[in-house]
């Protein structure tokens, strides 16, 4: 997740790009360059963020130092993958001679060898990115005619890509392609050109823009451009007018970025878990294996919904790697003074890896003499900085307070880990964890399949919209995405909600269930249906309405409750992945009925660096 904007025209280039790059800043914050074509060379600056102030803000500070006169050129917001945010990792990439820049989002999967191949053949790497490879191939296939050398150049690298590129001796010119990454065309007023990631990059200067698609290519040149295929065959493309305002088309032509953000989980899910299963079909977690050698317990800890991941997580360990397990919420972790030694594992998991509690936790793990291992969303963050080692969530940036996608993905890697450790201690069979992991890579399609019913859950959100108060309920995993599916519910409809292990709300809290008081039912996990099915009919008893979540095999519920959404089919281990997806639409059609502020609830905040 990273943004794009390059500007072929008549006009001083810099302050076009700082302003596109500048409307695309949601896309990715941890650093940000522009480059400038001049006679005499590629000219750049680039950034990352630095002691607290932002990317994009030292950069703005330092545009004064390119070329007032440069007409062509290409920018860059980054979110950082391969290689930390860094100045030297931020984009534009120049080649050796510094006459070519690239700027790129996406991943370039066999960057290893082609490094290896062009440092054999003379190029001088500056950065640790995937990225910087395609410019030193880009010079390397230079014969005269850029459009060529990018032929050549996709010819080699797999992956997927938005990326563009320019050359010292085309002024004027600038060639892109994309495959599995937007990039769009823009075409100004005056015969001048804008190639950008996302339209709201383009949105002040133009409304006519061309969508590439996959596998084509586009260059602009003296105020034209052309469309063709990678292999240099023309392609007629027709332009779209833009009608959406420039804060919808941030969001990407959404009303909200929490329902892009859930849209966007299929996605998230497979970046999570791309590069994570080696060749043997085993997890492969890129940490040595000596760093989990002794451990004998785990702790997860984590505030909110990181907190709810990590309950998962904990279930998965003991279940598959039989390790004792624990989860804490960071802001009581410390105080309570919690038995931790060298054979401590300490997961902190954190979205942001900002949060004050789990910081402060992390640094009661250290003290304590434990292993700290951090799940979390922002590469450079504190929390990955103070790490002994890092997991990352491949989510991209989770602008909407209420995390969706950060969620699923944090289960995602409490699923990789569980199964990694239950490997490396001989306690899971290869077959079942290889079943899983194939399991893992067909959810993408399933959740595609949920979001596909939106209008399902759109009605059953109604009468959760005037309710007062809602109760969730569930047994085993299902409890903890209850929890979750809860807290989603009252942080942005502002409905009192609280969730319940299902065989406890006999034991006082049935006593608030009336009519008026939905009862959401998640029932996923086969062994437990019988007895959730006995708790549903306890709450129907009292009048109470009971709308369901449950798995497709579960036809029992469909007579009991009053709405059953039916989940794809998925083992009951994996179930939370796909369960919380119907729960967070029906959170969001409720906040949406009531006309709430969705992606910024009141009195919350999106990263909470105070205790
Ligand atoms: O950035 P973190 O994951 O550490 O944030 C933790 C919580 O503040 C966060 O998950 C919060 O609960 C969400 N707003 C819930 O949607």
């Amino acid at each position: 997740m990273c943004g794009i904007v390059g500007y072929a025209g008549r006009r001083p280039a810099a302050p076009l790009l700082l302003a596109g790059l500048q409307k695309l800043e949601y896309r990715g914050y941890d650093s940000a360059g522009i480059a400038l074509l001049t006679p005499e060379g590629v000219r750049v600056v680039k950034t990352a963020g630095h002691d607290g102030v932002m990317a994009m803000e030292i950069l703005a500070g330092q545009i004064d130092r390119l070329p007032a006169e440069a007409t062509t050129g290409i920018g860059h917001t980054r979110w950082a993958t391969h290689g930390r945010p860094t100045d030297n990792n931020a984009h534009p990439h120049l080649d050796t001679a510094g006459e070519f820049a690239v700027v790129h989002n996406g991943i370039i999967e066999n960057y290893l060898p082609l490094r290896a191949r062009l440092r054999e053949a003379g190029c001088v790497f500056q950065s640790e990115t995937d990225s910087e490879t395609v410019v030193h191939l880009l010079a390397h296939y230079y014969r005269g005619d850029l459009a060529e050398a990018l032929r050549r150049t996709l010819a080699d690298i797999s992956g997927s890509f938005a990326l563009v590129g320019m050359c010292r001796h085309h002024p004027g010119q600038l060639v892109a392609a994309r495959r599995n990454a937007p990039l769009i065309v823009g075409a100004g007023a005056e015969g001048d050109f804008f190639v950008a990631s996302d339209i709201p990059a383009v949105l002040t200067e133009t409304r006519e823009v061309y969508v590439l698609e996959d596998g084509e290519m586009a260059v602009v040149s003296d105020g034209a451009v052309s469309f063709s295929d990678f292999a240099g065959t023309a392609r007629a493309k027709t332009v779209m007018r833009v009608t959406w305002d420039a804060a919808a088309a941030e969001k990407g032509g959404y009303e909200h970025f929490m329902l892009k953000e859930i849209d966007e989980q299929p996605r998230a899910l497979q970046d999570t878990l791309y590069g994570r299963v080696n060749r043997s079909g085993l997890v492969d977690l890129g940490i040595r294996a000596e760093f989990f050698a002794g451990v004998e317990r785990v702790a997860l800890v984590g505030c909110g919904t990181a907190y709810h991941a990590g309950l998962i997580g904990r279930e998965l360990l003991e279940a598959w790697a039989q390790l004792p397990a624990e989860t804490a919420i960071a802001s009581e972790f410390r105080y309570r003074r919690p038995l931790l030694d060298e054979h401590t594992l300490v997961v902190l998991i954190s979205q942001s890896g900002e949060t004050a509690d789990t910081l402060a936790a992390l640094h009661e793990a250290r003290k304590n003499g434990a292993r700290v291992l951090v799940v979390t969303n922002v590469v450079g963050s504190t929390a990955a900085r103070e790490a002994d080692e890092v997991l990352f969530t491949w989510a991209g940036p989770e602008i909407a307070v209420a995390s969706t996608k950060a969620y699923t993905t944090q289960l995602e890697v409490m699923v990789l880990l569980a199964l990694y450790l239950a490997t490396a201690r001989g306690r899971l069979a290869a077959e079942y964890s290889a079943a899983l992991l194939a399991e893992l890579q067909a959810l993408p399609a399933k959740i595609t399949e949920i979001l596909s019913r939106k209008e399902q859950l759109r009605r059953m959100a109604v009468p959760i919209s005037r309710a007062g108060s809602a109760f969730f309920i569930g047994r085993g995993l299902d409890w903890a995405v209850a929890l979750e599916g809860a807290l989603k519910l009252k942080e942005i409809s502002y409905i009192h909600a609280e969730a319940y292990a299902a065989g406890e709300l006999k034991h006082g809290t049935l006593a608030l269930v009336t009519a008026d008081t939905p009862v959401l039912a998640v029932a996923t996990q086969r062994a437990l249906y019988d007895k959730t099915l006995s708790n549903v009919e306890e709450v129907k008893a009292r009048e109470g309405r009971v709308l369901a979540v449950a798995a497709s095999d579960n036809r029992e519920l469909g007579d009991a409750a009053d709405e059953v959404f039916w989940l794809p089919p998925v083992s009951d281990a994996l179930a939370p992945l796909v369960t919380i997806v119907p729960l967070q639409l029906i959170a969001y059609y409720a906040a949406v009925l009531r006309g709430n502020h969705v992606d910024k609830p009141r009195n919350l905040a999106k990263t909470v660096t105070t205790e």
